[in-house]
């Protein structure tokens, strides 16, 4: 399956998770601020992003909503600072709004690091 792993990341977590994830799954890595090269090539997409004021940051949601996603798998992470039913809430929410968006996780609490997402990797490889 082609993937791209797309992140939006202000202070880096993002960022550097989605390397990882990317790295792992030996997929594409964009920025969404610079872009998907040829996005009909991709059959998933792994989208990342840092939630801000209870939001994707709005680099992410213009992405989501301005591109035909509707015949790829889409996969959506969260990094947040909240964790557990504050952090589920939040990401019903944020998933609310894109439908396209077939499935979403979040990493969360204060210190996040890449490995984190060894789990989720997991599941992404099956
Ligand atoms: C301006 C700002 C607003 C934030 N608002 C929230 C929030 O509403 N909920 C939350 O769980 N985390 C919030 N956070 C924490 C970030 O989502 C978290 O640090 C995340 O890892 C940021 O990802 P990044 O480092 O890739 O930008 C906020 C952080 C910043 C800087």
């Amino acid at each position: 399956m082609k993937t791209a792993v797309i992140y939006a990341s202000k202070t880096g977590t993002v960022k550097k998770m989605a390397g990882y994830i990317a790295d792992k799954i030996s997929a594409d890595l964009y920025s969404v601020k610079d872009g998907v090269t040829d996005i009909g090539q991709y059959d998933r997409l792994v989208l990342g992003s840092g939630v801000y004021a209870g939001k994707l940051s709005k680099h992410m949601v213009r992405f989501i909503e301005s591109n035909d996603l509707s015949s790829m798998k889409v996969e959506l992470f969260v990094c947040c600072k909240f964790t557990g039913e504050k952090a589920e809430e939040q990401l019903k929410k944020i998933t609310a709004k894109f439908p396209t968006v077939s499935s979403a996780t979040y990493f969360g609490g204060k210190e996040r690091e890449p490995t984190d997402a060894d789990a989720y990797i997991g599941k992404l490889s099956e």
